[in-house]
């Protein structure tokens, strides 16, 4: 799926890399491997600072997000490129929601672009479809709905408690990211936009969405506008993912549903996302958690973190490097060098040379 770049960074970009924790730490560096691979033109040049923020981090020195990340990231990078977090001894997740949700939050990257795109026929579990069927993008709201933590405990630890988890949504940020789904669809020639949302329950959050949406579509009368409730987006996508180009929700629904759509596509493991605003610094990181039950094992699969870091590429402005990116996965897909998740019996490092090696030899 050809992305406009979101940020025209010239001949040299600086990118922040965060692997995090778990399989963060494995796929990443296949990842960086990849794009020095890609980057051969002398007309370009890629700076990577590596920052060890994560668990061990945090249980070593209590840090999680550290005092002027944010600042320093904003003002000294293009963007980053992120793995995961997510560790068993952190049962809270704290440093998770400091770190990941602080740096979409503070760093206002309210589009998730989440690509399903089925790269070879075999990897859908769906009967009877093909690469040609398979393809859309979602598009998650990224900085509101009920992610913003507001709420709180009564009576906590009690017969008596009450947990209460506020839903956040405001008018501008439902209209930028329903705007952006448009766009996205007008720059690309995509003819069908859908919002998908639970107005029907949810009838003061939702029903705001309804009166953006249907406020913003008139401004593009050539893309067909559609609406399905959640439970019946997820339906659909199932039965009939033909139906669909682009797809617009809120920050929770999108979560689900874009691990669905990964699943159409091969799994979690192929499965990439950027983290956006347009013209700011961006955070790119893979679908999937830090998987701690295949963790330590190398046997994690690289592939959604390489696509990740193509989708970077184009950001950046660097299309024909993305390009090289996206040509050798489907080149280990097509050759079947892959990792247990997709049936081979190939290790992460093992499939990362691979892809560095078919980039390189371009
Ligand atoms: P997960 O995505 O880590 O794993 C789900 C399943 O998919 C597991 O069976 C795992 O082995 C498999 N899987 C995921 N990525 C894979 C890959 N690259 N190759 C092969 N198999 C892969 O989800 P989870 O188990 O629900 O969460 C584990 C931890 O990760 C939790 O702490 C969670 O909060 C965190 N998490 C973090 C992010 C993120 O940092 N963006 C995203 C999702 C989950
Ligand atoms: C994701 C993850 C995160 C989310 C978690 C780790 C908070 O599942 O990036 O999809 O829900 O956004
Ligand atoms: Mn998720």
């Amino acid at each position: 799926m050809s992305v406009k770049p979101l940020r025209e960074c010239g001949p040299a970009a600086r990118i922040a890399v965060i692997a995090g924790d778990g399989i963060g730490k494995e796929v990443t560096p296949e990842s960086v491997k990849a794009i020095r691979s890609a980057i051969t033109s002398a007309r370009r040049q890629i700076e990577f600072v590596e920052f060890d923020w994560g668990a061990d981090k945090f249980l070593r020195e209590g840090v999680s997000l550290p005092a002027g990340a944010v600042e320093m990231l904003a003002n000294e990078f293009d963007a980053i490129l992120f793995g995961a977090l997510g560790d068993p001894r952190v049962p809270s997740n704290q440093h998770a929601a400091d770190i990941l949700l602080g740096l979409r939050f503070k760093l206002d990257l309210f589009v998730n672009a989440r690509p399903v795109e089925l790269f070879h026929d075999r990897l859908t579990p769906l009967r009877d479809r093909s690469a040609n069927d398979i393809r859309f993008m979602v598009f998650r709201e990224n900085t509101e709905g009920l992610y913003v933590g507001v709420g709180g405990f009564f009576k906590k630890d009690t017969p008596d408690e009450i947990a209460v988890q506020e839903d956040v949504n405001s008018r501008k940020g439902v209209e930028r990211i329903i705007r952006h789904a448009f766009d996205y669809a007008r720059r690309n020639q995509l003819k069908r936009v859908c919002m998908s949302d639970k107005s029907n329950a949810m009838n003061f959050a939702h029903d705001l969405w309804q009166r953006v949406f249907k406020q913003v579509l008139q401004e593009y009368p050539e893309i067909e506008s559609r609406h399905l409730y959640i439970d019946t987006l997820a339906m659909e996508v199932v039965r009939d993912p033909r139906q669909f180009d682009v797809i617009v929700t809120c920050n929770l629904f999108g979560d689900i549903i874009s691990d669905l759509g990964a699943q159409l596509a091969g799994g979690l493991g192929l499965a990439p996302s950027g983290n956006i605003h347009p013209g700011r610094t961006s955070l790119f990181e893979p679908v999937h958690g830090s998987a701690p039950n295949i963790a330590g094992k190398g046997i994690a699969n690289p592939l959604g973190s390489i696509l990740t870091s193509g989708m970077m590429l184009d950001f950046l402005g660097w299309k024909s490097e993305g390009d090289a990116l996206r040509n050798a996965v489907r080149s280990a897909l097509q050759e079947n060098f892959v990792t247990p998740d997709l049936g081979g019996d190939k290790g992460t490092v093992e499939v990362g040379d691979w892809i560095a090696a078919r980039v390189g030899s371009r």
